[in-house]
């Protein structure tokens, strides 16, 4: 497993988020209050860009239909069975990291 430098904190913000690619891999960063949590940018139901969509809480709901993902779970909150994998974040010296 490696460590891939995705952002800067400060590129970030606290409610937000931003989609990056790492190892070929399209992801989603987010800043849910100062906590770091990454997906796959991909929406498991028809592939919207999850980072690219409104992050409520620890939530992000995509653009393209609305379905809602818990971001540090991956658990969607319409459908049980559906869920968004999710990246191990490392945050260290200003630099947001994702284990890969
Ligand atoms: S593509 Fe994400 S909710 Fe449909």
């Amino acid at each position: 497993m490696a460590s891939v430098k995705v952002a800067q904190v400060d590129e970030v913000k606290a409610g937000g988020c931003k989609v990056v690619t790492a190892n070929d891999r399209d992801l989603a960063p987010y800043n849910v209050a100062g906590a770091f949590h990454a997906t796959d940018n991909t929406c498991p139901h028809k592939g919207g860009p999850l980072g690219e969509g409104d992050l409520d809480g620890a939530h992000i709901t995509c653009p393209r239909h609305g379905w809602q993902f818990d971001v540090a779970t991956g658990q969607c909150k319409h459908d049980p069975a559906a869920r968004v994998e999710t990246v191990k974040v490392v945050v260290q010296d200003g630099d947001v990291s994702v284990e890969l």
